[in-house]
């Protein structure tokens, strides 16, 4: 495998040589963001998959990821540098199990977070992504309930802010669970000119004290537009590398999680795509993510209807 800048032109070149697109989110190691053709959060990557004619998708993410650009395009080849990358969420969440939530709550409307398997999705009546969420519950009709999965911490927040009733499935992102309230208002009395920003899929302790709570995209936009010029930040820190590239002046403060002796709040998952990895995969074209054509289609079923009202 080639080293530093002659990998860095190897992956290019097999870029060209195969007509393929890199596709990136803000978790990703910084190099792979910086070689990406397009940077963006799960609904920016996704919309881009569909559109993208390209004969190969090398998906720089986590599994459910690509496998959501396999669904959306599927006459393409999606490859992903590590079939490891998964996500907590995803993992703890299973086509199975919701089915038996929708036989216990006939009349609920499933909404199911992006972050989640084929099998999953296909169970669900849409999805939503930490971008749309919001807009997306309000104009569910109102008089029926919602079982939001797999994440309860960014369904109570969406509970929270839309006054909807909502049955949560009992699931959980690792990485923004790890954020400590305590830590974290040590850190604000420390800088108190700081400004504390939130990803939703942290607890509500953490999110009843930050200044402002959104989505990846909506995190990197504040941090860009408002007059703060400190920031505790609290969501993955890859997505820092951005930060900094669209806010060169500003401070950002990784916030604290409960264990002590790390001060990372890394997602272990999506840092198992390397450059070497993605050389790998775009050279033999493999690991590829494929699917049975029944589960595709009842899984962009939902996928589907996200799209058309987030529009
Ligand atoms: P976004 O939808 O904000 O890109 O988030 C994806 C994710 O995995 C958050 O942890
Ligand atoms: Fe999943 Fe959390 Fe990693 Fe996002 S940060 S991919 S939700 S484990």
């Amino acid at each position: 495998i080639p080293k530093g800048e002659e990998l860095v032109q190897a992956i290019l070149d097999l870029k060209k040589e195969k007509n393929a697109v890199i596709l990136a989110h803000y978790y990703q190691p910084p190099a792979i963001q910086d070689i990406a053709d397009f940077l963006g959060d799960s609904l920016q990557l996704a919309r881009q998959a569909k559109d993208t004619d390209a004969n190969m998708i090398a998906f720089c993410g986590v599994h459910f990821m690509a496998e959501a650009a396999k669904i959306l395009n599927p006459t393409k080849k999606v490859v992903l540098p590590d079939t490891q990358a998964g996500c907590s969420l995803a993992d703890g969440c299973s086509g199975e199990g919701l089915r038996a939530m929708r036989a216990k709550h006939p009349n609920a409307i499933i909404a199911t977070y992006i972050n989640c398997n084929a099998e999953t999705k296909a169970e669900s009546d849409i999805i939503v992504t930490s971008s749309n969420a919001e807009t997306i519950i309000e104009s569910l009709p109102k008089d029926r309930p919602i079982i939001f999965a797999p994440d309860k911490n960014l369904g109570r927040y969406l509970a929270k802010k839309t006054g909807r009733d909502m049955i949560f499935w009992d699931g959980s992102c690792i990485v923004h669970e790890a954020f400590s309230m305590e830590r974290i208002a040590q850190q604000m009395a420390s800088v108190p000119e700081a400004k504390l920003i939130a990803h939703p899929e942290s607890e509500s302790a953490v999110l009843d004290l930050a200044h402002f709570v959104g989505s990846t995209s909506a995190l990197l936009n504040y941090v860009e537009k408002d007059e703060a010029t400190v920031f505790i930040v609290a969501t993955e820190e890859g997505i820092l590398h951005e930060m900094r590239k669209r806010a060169p002046h500003k401070q950002l403060i990784p916030a604290l999680v409960f264990d002590e002796s790390c001060n990372c709040s890394e997602c272990f998952y999506m840092k198992r795509n390397t450059m070497e990895k993605l050389y790998l995969c775009m050279k033999y074209e493999l690991p590829e993510i494929t699917m049975d054509e029944d589960l595709r289609l009842r899984a962009l079923k939902p996928i589907e209807a996200m799209l058309d009202m987030s529009k």
